[in-house]
Parts: C-alpha cells; sequence; structure tokens
C-alpha cells in the first residue's frame, strides 16, 4: 500500500488525518502519526503561544512525523507560521488561502507544503508557487466546503498537476481509499472518520450525535457568507439557514456562528454548537482506536485491489479465448 506520497513525507501507510480547529489535537495527531498515518494538529484561531504547546506535546508523544493545518483566515495567522518555522514541524497543510508567501521559509527549513484545495485553477497556481502535493476536497467533507464532489474533483486535479494529489472528502474504510487511488490520488484525508476514533478528546456528545447521523444528516450553513461550512443539522443549523433566507448580513451570521465549534467540540452543546461532519457520517457505525481505522483501511483497500487485479486479469484470459 505504498505510494510515492509515503516516502515524500517518511510515513508508513497513505493516510492522513484532517487537520481540524478544536477537534485535531496532539493527541489525535500522535496516535495517527504512530499506527502509520501522518498525523495533524488543526491550528485553528489558536495564538502561536498555543500552538506551540500543543506541537510540543505532539513530539513528547511521537517520534514520528505529523504536520500542522494552518487556517489563513485566522487572525494569528503569522504568528502560527512562526512557531510552525520555529519548531520545525515536519508538514504543513493550508486552508482557506494562499501559503505562497510562506513556502520559501517552510521549505528552507525542511517542511513540506501541502494546501487543500478544491479548484482546479487553484491547484495550478499552488503547484506553481512550489506546492509539495495537494489535498484535493470534495464538497462532501465536513467543516469548510468547496463546490465540487470528491469524485468530479480528483481526477481533474489529478490531470492538471504533476505533484502527489491526496483525496479529501467521503472517505472512511479501505472501499474509499481504493477508489481514490482508483482516480489517480496518491492517499486519503480523512477527518470525519477520526472524530469517531478512540484518541480523538471531542466531548461524548459530539460523538453520540455522529454515530446517530444518517446519510441525509447534514446541511450546508453559511453559502451566503462566501464561506460555506458542513455541519449536522440541528437547532443552530436551522436558525443559520432561516437568517440567511430572512437576508440576514455576513456579520449578523459571523455573530451567530462565533465559538459554535468550540461550545460543540468542548461543551458538548451538540444542539446549540457548530457540529461539523461530512456526509460519510451516516456509514460510521462504531468508536475505534485510532491504530484499527488505519490497518482496516489499508487491509481492505488492498484486498479490493488484489480482487479487482484478478477480476481484470481473468476477463482479459476470457477475451483471449474468444478471441481465439
Ligand atoms: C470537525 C471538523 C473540523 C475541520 N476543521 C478543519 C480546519 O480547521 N482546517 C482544514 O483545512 N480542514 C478542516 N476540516 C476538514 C478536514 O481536515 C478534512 O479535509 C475533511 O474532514 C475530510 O472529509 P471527511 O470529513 O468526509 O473525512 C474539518 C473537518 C471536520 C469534520
Amino acid at each position: 500500500m505504498r505510494t510515492p506520497l509515503c516516502d515524500l513525507l517518511g510515513i508508513e501507510y497513505p493516510i492522513i488525518q484532517g487537520g481540524m480547529a478544536w477537534v485535531a489535537t496532539a493527541e489525535l495527531a500522535a496516535a495517527v502519526s504512530n499506527a502509520g498515518g501522518l498525523g495533524i494538529i488543526g491550528a485553528g484561531n489558536m495564538t502561536g503561544e498555543l500552538l506551540r504547546a500543543e506541537i510540543q506535546k505532539c513530539k513528547a508523544l511521537t517520534s514520528r512525523p505529523f504536520g500542522v493545518n494552518v487556517y489563513y483566515l485566522s487572525p494569528f495567522v503569522e504568528e502560527v507560521m512562526e512557531t510552525v518555522i520555529a519548531e520545525r514541524v515536519p508538514v504543513v497543510t493550508t486552508g482557506a488561502g494562499n501559503p505562497g508567501k510562506h513556502i520559501e521559509r517552510l521549505h528552507a527549513n525542511g517542511t513540506k507544503v501541502i494546501p487543500v484545495v478544491a479548484s482546479v485553477a487553484l491547484a495550478k497556481r499552488l503547484e506553481r508557487v512550489g506546492a509539495d502535493a495537494l489535498i484535493a476536497e470534495g464538497m462532501e467533507c465536513g467543516g469548510h466546503i468547496g463546490e465540487i464532489t470528491t469524485m468530479a474533483l480528483v481526477p481533474q486535479i489529478v490531470t492538471a498537476v504533476d505533484i502527489p494529489v491526496i483525496a479529501a472528502g467521503g472517505i472512511a474504510d479501505g472501499r474509499g481509499l481504493a477508489a481514490a487511488l482508483a482516480l489517480g490520488a496518491q492517499g486519503v484525508q480523512m477527518g470525519t472518520r477520526f472524530v469517531l476514533s478512540e484518541e480523538c478528546t471531542v466531548h461524548p456528545r459530539y460523538k453520540e450525535a455522529l454515530l446517530k447521523a444518517r446519510d441525509r444528516s447534514t446541511v450546508v450553513t453559511g453559502a451566503s457568507t462566501g464561506h460555506p461550512v458542513r455541519v449536522l443539522e440541528n437547532k443552530l443549523a436551522r436558525e443559520f439557514l432561516q437568517r440567511e433566507r430572512e437576508g440576514a448580513s455576513k456579520e449578523e451570521l459571523e455573530k451567530l456562528g462565533t465559538g459554535r465549534l468550540r461550545a460543540a467540540v468542548r461543551d458538548g452543546d451538540v444542539e446549540y454548537g457548530s457540529v461539523m461532519a461530512g456526509q460519510i457520517a451516516g456509514f460510521i457505525q462504531d468508536v475505534l482506536p485510532v491504530r484499527e481505522i488505519i490497518i482496516r483501511t489499508v487491509r481492505e483497500a488492498d484486498d479490493i485491489l488484489a480482487a479487482l487485479g484478478r477480476k481484470a486479469a481473468q476477463s482479459r484470459r476470457d477475451v483471449g479465448i474468444l478471441e481465439v
């Protein structure tokens, strides 16, 4: 199951854990890295100092490569980058912005830079500024989303760029990993699946809400603000959507959403908190140790690819016989 992405990042399996604000703590990231994937700390709106403590905790828990997700809409993005550089973090993934101005310093430090992209145009632009790989994120995913599905986005980006592409959005098992590889990706990033892991430190009610989710349990709020977000439907989401329909201003909506992810993750407020989750939540039925999630995913993908290979060989033989 090794792909060139594994060599690029120094990991065993081509599985990356999404850098989720408030959710992707040092404990979760270290567990994923220790299991052979790439764990990522979600910097979200952390200050540089808070992030430094989290990075140091992660370093104490694993000697393997890990990453930090830098959120470019954060007011602390510059100090977060300074911390990432000072701490020589092996991998940086970036969201909601262009890491172009930081790439040179990150590379000089030996840090690999992997932006999250939701369009071909952005993928090409970030390849040109020196990205080492890209995460192509489909709109099935939890949190901030683009407009294109994983199935349609991944092959278009794979075709448009020469650097490795990681598929994200709607992937939670070996079938998803096998499908991503079939689309030309060299690995996957999973978010929602890792929220439902034993090592994830979100409030138990957050996990319970995700376990109860079905295929149509998520909705997209915030489209009118230009920053659509996929969350589980609850009282907050319904009020948000109602206020959007009534034409509420961007400022009013931002005020309604402020602090709500923290309320869900830390306080377990799953009715009036922002319970970010992907559409694949409806498929995940258990909370598993991170190691089991990774090993099961890899084994299942391996079996699927081997079975498909055997089927393909058989049909070539059948065609050969028919041709004779
Ligand atoms: C609770 C939650 C918070 C997230 N926060 C961030 C974030 O801060 N930065 C980011 O780039 N992606 C964020 N994401 C997206 C994930 O990193 C990942 O790409 C996504 O979850 C993959 O799709 P999936 O949820 O279908 O597995 C978040 C996702 C979830 C579920």
